[in-house]
């Protein structure tokens, strides 16, 4: 009798771990970008071998965070995040134990050169609705239960991977208004606390084209306080044609620059 309580105990400890998620807070496997390589064929149909999507309708994976193309595979195959086209091709992803395939193909796809790097013009010229963008991301929409993107997202849009928080730096302005819409409608359900689906659900449909135009020219690089820093190409980026004043008074000295220049070289 004794031994089956042992037995029953063990199915009932062992049972939930084939089922387990995957941790997708974790650091990919040594390895594992190597291993992705060979498993990713299939997914440069549409996704690119390096990354960038063949239509702007497909999402760029390169250099999006580990652990939210992780999250994602495992939502496509379990049902919770749905799209006719990507459901199916998550399932072609042959089964392995503790997710190694789909961690394999993450790691692949984090470890490729960002897609903000391969923007033809990262510093396109700041039209009105890129501007409006810039705003809305930076600071949200005081009254309007619009929050910050950057809050989640970064200033300059390169996400957080241990959050599993996407980067938008680059990403197709098409898609990010189609994730939009989706969030709002509650076609896409998948974020944590439903989070992106208030967000979503408070903007209009010139805020979220705003927003897309806005992530899609967005270069981390260029963002202070991120990536390897250019201050005298950011400080242009600030100050308004007929603001020389403003400019000068704004830009730091050369020797400052320079000294930075080096500290930074130094590490
Ligand atoms: C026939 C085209 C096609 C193929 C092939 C394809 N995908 Fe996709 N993929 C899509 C589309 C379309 C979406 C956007 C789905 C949506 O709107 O929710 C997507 C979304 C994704 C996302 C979510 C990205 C994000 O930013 O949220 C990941 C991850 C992904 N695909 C990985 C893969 C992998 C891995 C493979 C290969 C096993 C693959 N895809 C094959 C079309 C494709
Ligand atoms: C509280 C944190 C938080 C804030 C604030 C936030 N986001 Fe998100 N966002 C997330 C998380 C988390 C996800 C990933 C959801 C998932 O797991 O599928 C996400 C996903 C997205 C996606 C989907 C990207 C993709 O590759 O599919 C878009 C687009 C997006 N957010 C835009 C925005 C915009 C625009 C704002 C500001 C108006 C914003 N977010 C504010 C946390 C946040």
């Amino acid at each position: 009798m004794k031994s089956v309580w042992a037995a029953l105990l063990v199915a009932v400890l062992t049972a939930p771990a084939a089922y387990a998620k995957a941790d997708y807070h974790g650091l990919p496997p040594a390895g594992a970008a190597a291993q992705g390589a060979t498993l990713v064929a299939v997914c440069a149909a549409c996704h690119g071998s390096n990354g960038i999507s063949v239509s702007p309708a497909y999402p760029n994976l390169a250099g999006q965070h580990y652990n939210y193309i992780l999250k994602q595979l495992e939502n496509f195959r379990s049902g919770a995040r749905k799209n006719a086209i990507m459901s199916t091709m998550a399932m072609t992803i042959p089964p392995s134990k503790d997710h190694a395939n789909l961690k394999d193909i993450a790691a692949y796809f984090s470890r490729l050169s960002p897609m903000s790097a391969h923007l033809a013009s990262p510093a396109a010229a700041a039209s009105q609705q890129i501007e409006l963008g810039r705003t809305i991301y930076d600071r949200g929409v005081a009254g309007k239960d619009i929050p910050s993107c950057a809050a989640c997202h970064g200033l300059g849009g390169e996400g957080n991977g241990p959050m599993a928080i996407p980067v938008l730096a680059g990403q197709h302005a098409a898609y990010v208004l189609t994730q939009l819409e989706q969030f709002a409608s509650g076609v896409r359900h998948n974020s944590p606390g439903h989070v992106m689906h208030s967000i979503a659900r408070a903007m209009n449909a010139a805020q979220e084209a705003a927003i897309a135009a806005y992530v899609r020219q967005l270069d981390p690089a260029t963002v202070l306080g991120i990536g390897p820093k250019d201050f005298p190409a950011y400080a242009r980026t600030l100050a308004p044609a007929g603001t020389a004043g403003r400019k000068a008074a704004g830009t730091p000295t050369s020797s400052a620059t320079g000294a930075a220049g080096a500290g930074a070289a130094a590490h």
